[in-house]
């Protein structure tokens, strides 16, 4: 009764799949968000707040939609971003999304809570690009074993997660009692974990509360992996980065996770980016965004507003929870195919021809 891969056309046909066929806890940890959930339906939906202006007679018979993140050459400009505890949805875990990744040669951020260890990760695709995200732990030790053993295997990107202070509360997961895979996170804390509140809650005791701006030089003298910051949610902290020496930051709310009724990734790049091309830093850092984004057209709108790339999370575990690696790479064929269509169909043969012209973005209330 389960459809067959190729009954699924679009991303949003994984998860209607995945929620039939995933164990109830799983689903209700990768699938739930905070509170109310305004926030998860919101990152989708501020997509639809954009309408393009498109180009006519652009030669467009070769598209290419490839381009670079950090230095590294990709495809199209999607990455996998991280997802904890991987082995929820399938029994191999996060290594199924390495092999995806590979195949289309895009690159994954590797969460500091994959099922699988990091190594098992790096060692899934040969010479795959990883980056790394960083839950800072209290214990300094720990988080400078973490990064410091990234670098060394050679990990491309620090991505500190900066919107997690505490775990929201995703009440979806905590009513489903999360008890029967606490084991099957690799616990860098060695701390021991509370099952009763749901997953999130019981992996999250070991996260740093008091991590601040004066932190940031500390992890500039532990790496020589540009560092990003993933979480950041206005144009003030932008400049703030920028002023500490960043690299980049990752415009989200965490998948709607964290706090609810905070805006959406699309819509704060549209009231960033302005503020720093009027500076004249729009090339001092890379500027990504995340959650929502479920069609080539989400990731089309956010390259023409100045993007250097967008990541995906929950339609990569749903598609690998529902079919394994087929799924994972199926979905990311469909997103390419889709993205060749659209750049066509916009006036755009290639990434750089993207840009604020192409999208009316009056709507947003940013604007
Ligand atoms: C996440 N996200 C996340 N982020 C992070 O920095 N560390 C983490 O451990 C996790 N874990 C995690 C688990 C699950 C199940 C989900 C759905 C999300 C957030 C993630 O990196 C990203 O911000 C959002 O998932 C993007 O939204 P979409 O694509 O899921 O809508």
């Amino acid at each position: 009764r389960m459809p067959i891969l190729e009954q699924c056309y679009n991303l949003m046909d994984f998860e209607a799949v995945a929620r039939k066929v995933m164990k109830k806890t799983a689903w209700a940890y990768y699938s739930s968000a905070a509170d109310d959930e305004i926030t998860l339906r919101e990152n989708h939906s501020a997509f639809h707040k954009i309408w393009f202006r498109p180009r006519v007679l652009v030669d467009v018979e070769h598209v290419d939609m490839s381009t670079s993140m950090l230095g590294t050459k990709v495809d199209i400009p999607f990455y996998v971003t991280a997802t904890a505890l991987g082995k929820l949805g399938h029994s191999e875990g996060e290594v199924i999304l390495t092999r995806g990744a590979k195949k289309h040669n895009v690159i994954q951020m590797v969460p500091t809570l994959a099922s699988c260890s990091f190594d098992e990760i790096m060692d899934a695709a040969d010479d795959q690009v990883q980056w790394l995200q960083l839950y800072v732990n209290k214990d300094r030790e720990v988080t400078k074993r973490i990064v410091q053993h990234a670098e060394k295997r050679g990990c491309k990107g620090l991505f500190i997660t900066v919107d997690a202070p505490q775990l929201g509360r995703r009440e979806k997961d905590m009513r489903s009692k999360f008890s029967d895979v606490g084991s099957s996170v690799q616990s860098t804390s060695g701390s021991a974990v509370d099952r009763s509140q749901g997953a999130a809650r019981a992996i999250s005791s070991f996260i740093d509360p008091s991590l601040s701006w004066k932190d940031i030089a500390w992890f500039q003298s532990i790496t020589k992996m540009p560092i990003l910051l993933k979480g950041v949610q206005c144009v003030e902290d932008v400049i703030r980065a920028v002023e500490v020496g960043v690299q980049g930051v990752v415009l989200s709310n965490h998948g709607g996770r964290q706090l609810d009724t905070a805006r959406s990734g699309i819509e704060v790049l549209a009231e960033v980016m302005p503020v720093l091309r009027a500076r004249g830093w729009q090339n001092r850092l890379e500027v990504y965004i995340d959650g929502g984004v479920r069609r080539a057209t989400d990731i089309i709108k956010a390259m023409c507003l100045g993007a250097t790339g967008v990541g995906i999370g929950r339609p990569f575990l749903y598609a690998m929870s529902a079919y394994g690696l087929p799924g994972v790479d199926h979905a990311m064929q469909l997103l390419k195919d889709e993205m060749e269509m659209n750049m066509r169909l916009i006036g755009a043969s290639k990434i750089s021809d993207l840009n604020p012209s192409m999208v009316d973005t009056r709507a947003l209330s940013s604007h």
